[in-house]
């Protein structure tokens, strides 16, 4: 159905989603902790990440930055490197400065406010709603696509959820869904937990394992192949780059990003924005006052990140000594030290073919 105002979910439907809940879930490790600092590094953690690649680095986080004034206090490379492997390191950067903010003015602790909780640097509506209700059993929604794809399907909603209005709708859906002594934690948990391993993203749901199946009108009228109807997404922008790995023995140059924009501060191979032949490459690294005595094609690589895609080339430029640097912006590293630097994911093709990458983190 189209343009339909949605009615409010059922509390009876509410209660056993969260028996559901209590039934099934999954143990993952940020779940019943009840410490809001846990909640919101995993709920920051969540965000664009998948479950599977959280579940380590957040053991491993919350053992080395076990509160709020340690990660206030964390050095910003050892940051980095905790955040090796999640990718979009801005969320960590913003993680620290909410840290520095809680400290001066919450006294180390997160609010148990929805509203002053969205003030706060890195936290939007929905995680903002998460930590509101998870850690503190606030009666806030936390509607993400997940929530949205089973509200969609229960009212049978055909509307474009791309579209704020069609989001607004549905939202409105759990008005009456933390009311009769519901615990907004158990609701919301609930909702991720059926949008993750029943109603999923990908392929049909698991309708008759679901819950909610004598409720949900997509899976009376057969319709949840066509619902949720999301139009389609402008196309990623494709960057062509070709990475420059240069090393003399056991030493590799490397750049470091500029502080703002895509993966800022982070350290790189030096390249170029564009694809080069052999003798191009070689060019470049003589342009960084280099003397090359061999190279090597290395494997291609891709990495998507939100809104465009490295294509990326790779060259091994052996080279005679990295003696002087071209500016400050270049450091030599030797492997030993490079296995402890913020090399971001995305050249993770050319950090695992050297072994570069210390493997505990
Ligand atoms: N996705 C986002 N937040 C989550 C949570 N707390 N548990 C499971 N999946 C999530």
């Amino acid at each position: 159905m189209k343009g339909m105002k949605q009615e409010p979910l059922r509390i009876t439907d509410i209660k056993d989603l969260c028996a559901w809940y209590e039934k099934v879930k999954r143990p993952l490790p940020w779940r019943d902790t009840g410490d809001p600092y846990h909640v919101w590094i995993s709920e920051i953690m969540l965000q664009q990440t998948r479950i599977e690649a959280v579940k380590d680095k957040y053991v491993h986080f919350i053992r080395e930055l076990p509160d709020i004034p340690s990660l206030a206090e964390c050095e910003d490379d050892r940051l980095m490197r905790l955040w090796e492997g999640l990718g979009y390191y801005s969320r960590a950067r913003s993680l620290k400065k909410c840290a520095a903010v809680l400290m001066q003015e919450y006294g180390g602790r997160l609010p148990a406010d929805y509203n002053a909780l969205l003030k706060l640097p890195g936290i939007g509506p929905y995680t903002a709603g998460a930590i509101a209700s998870i850690a503190f059993h606030l009666p806030c929604p936390a509607v993400d696509g997940n929530v949205l794809r089973i509200l969609a399907r229960m009212s049978g909603c055909e509307d474009d959820i791309r579209n704020d209005k069609t989001r607004k709708e549905l939202s409105g859906m759990l008005a009456d869904a933390y009311t009769d002594g519901t615990d907004p934690a158990l609701v919301n948990q609930g909702l991720m937990e059926l949008g993750q391993t029943v109603c999923v993203p990908n392929g049909a749901p698991h309708c008759t394992e679901c819950v909610w199946n004598a409720s949900c009108r997509a899976c009376h009228d057969s319709s949840t192949d066509r619902i949720p109807f999301r139009s389609s997404l402008k196309k990623r922008k494709i960057v062509e780059r070709t990475l420059l790995i240069i090393r003399d023995g056991e030493s590799f140059l490397l750049h470091r990003r500029p502080q703002k924009g895509l993966l800022a501060g982070l350290y790189e191979f030096p390249g170029t924005d564009s694809f080069l032949t052999r003798s191009d490459a070689l060019r470049e690294a003589e342009k960084l006052s280099l003397k090359p005595l061999r190279i090597k094609v290395l494997p291609s690589s891709r990495h998507v990140f939100t809104h465009l895609e490295w294509h990326m080339k790779a060259y091994e430029i052996t080279v005679e000594e990295i003696s002087s640097l071209p500016d400050d912006s270049y450091v030599r590293a030797e492997k030993k030290e490079l296995a402890g630097m913020a090399v971001p994911s995305a050249f993770r093709t050319y950090t695992d073919w050297y072994s570069l990458r210390d493997q505990t983190s």
